[in-house]
């Protein structure tokens, strides 16, 4: 799959300048592309060893290794998520963090099998799910199968309920309906019993009034403990929550993340928290990824990033995150802006808005260099400290 890929180069096209000849070429290979990846995913009895894999640790829950996830537009090819390896361990909480368009909800995505179709697409690496008794890569999973693990094995909370809830049914209903379709035959008593048993472990005050409402008739901190409902409602083993909280003021949100603790721990599931919010991160994760441009720039435990940033974005956005107990007049943030997506240059994304770029930086992309066991970061000022590392 990936020669096919390197026959389209935008990185060779002036890409605010194609001519219409330019884009009708850019878009038939495109189409060449992606139908022979579809024609691949849906294909009909798969057999199930084309798909199942080992985990490389079987204490994590989900290990994305190498993944890329490209989207093919009119105007070249969007490296959304390009090689981003990490890995969420059974019980724990993952933060993901990063700007705007770095590529966060599209790993989450890719996990889901819900990129975009067919521009978006997963053309590399793995993404190992721990299913218990087998393990999945889902980037092969034929389509059909992957309809069973979404919202049963893995599900998700999004950041805005009211897109996900549907106005016209009752609370209630739409919650039997995700029970009835994870357990196929169930009585219509049980269903409602369990029904109003999540929306009680939620902290839903008046669970059988709750039942009949409609989405506009509750507030926004209702909602999206009824969005957590029916995210739990499966006993999932992981949760991904993309922003749950984004929407809601200040006092709920608390709640909110205090309620997802609570029950990530209740149903020893494991959460992948995707949020620009490190005050939310600072909370929650008991490990923290850092992305930049679609790849991961910094990793390590919570404590490890927060104690001791190490790459100069994950210093920068630290310094551009307010706190309650520093006076400052204006919020500092990160001057220069991303490189352009189809046109990734060949050295460190960060570069032209690093203040500590030296001669080094203007060499390859960085590779990844070990701060500690746990603690790495793909940035050239910390090469000699991992070099010095492994011959000792
Ligand atoms: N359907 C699509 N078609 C083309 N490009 C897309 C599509 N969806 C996402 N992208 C691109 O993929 C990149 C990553 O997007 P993604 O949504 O993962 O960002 P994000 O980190 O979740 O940002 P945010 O914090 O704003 O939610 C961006 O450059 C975005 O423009
Ligand atoms: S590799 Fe160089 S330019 Fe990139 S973040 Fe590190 S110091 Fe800055
Ligand atoms: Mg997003």
């Amino acid at each position: 799959m990936s020669d096919n890929i390197e026959k389209v180069k935008p990185e060779e096209v002036e890409s605010n300048f194609l001519t219409a000849k330019e884009s009708r070429a850019i878009s038939k290979e495109n189409r060449r592309i992606t139908d022979a990846i579809e024609k691949q995913r849906n294909r009909r009895n798969v057999a199930e060893s084309e798909y199942t894999t080992q985990m490389k640790n079987p204490e994590n829950v989900v290990e994305f290794d190498d993944l890329k996830t490209y989207f093919y537009t009119d105007i070249g090819v969007v490296k959304a998520v390009d090689g981003v390896s990490f890995n969420v361990p059974m019980g724990k909480t993952v933060g993901v963090v990063g700007e705007s368009g770095c590529g966060k909800s599209v790993t989450s995505l890719s996990l889901m099998q819900l990129v975009q179709r067919p521009q978006g697409q997963i053309v590399g690496g793995e993404i190992r799910l721990n299913l218990g008794d087998k393990v999945y890569d889902v980037a092969k999973v034929p389509s059909a199968e992957m309809e069973k693990i979404r919202g049963n094995v893995v599900s998700m909370i999004f950041q805005e309920p009211m897109t996900s809830l549907n106005p016209v049914f009752q609370i209630g209903k739409q919650i039997n309906e995700v029970i009835v379709l994870h357990n196929p035959g169930v009585s219509n008593e049980e269903t409602k019993r369990r029904t109003i048993e999540i929306l009680d472990t939620v902290g839903i005050a008046d669970a059988e009034g709750i039942y009949t409402r409609y989405p506009h008739e509750l507030s926004g901190g209702m909602r999206q403990r009824v969005m957590i409902a029916m995210a739990l409602v499966t006993n999932p083993r992981l949760i991904i929550a993309d922003e749950p909280t984004t929407a809601l003021d200040v006092t709920i949100q608390a709640q909110i993340l205090d309620l997802l603790r609570t029950l990530k721990d209740k149903i020893n599931a494991s959460i992948m928290l995707i949020t620009h919010d490190l005050g939310v991160i600072a909370e929650m994760a008991d490990y923290v990824v850092v992305m930049y441009s679609g790849r991961i720039i910094e990793r390590g435990t919570a404590q490890e990033i927060f104690l001791s940033p190490s790459h100069p974005y994950t210093v920068g956005l630290m310094a551009s995150k307010p706190a309650v107990n520093r006076d400052v007049d204006r919020l500092y943030s990160i001057p220069g802006t991303v490189p352009n997506p189809i046109n990734m240059p060949n050295h460190c994304y960060f570069k032209d808005r690093c203040p500590r770029a030296f001669d080094r930086c203007e060499g390859e992309y960085p590779g990844e260099y070990f701060i500690s066991p746990t603690h790495s970061a793909a940035c050239y000022l910390y090469e000699d400290m991992d070099n010095a590392a492994k011959t000792r």
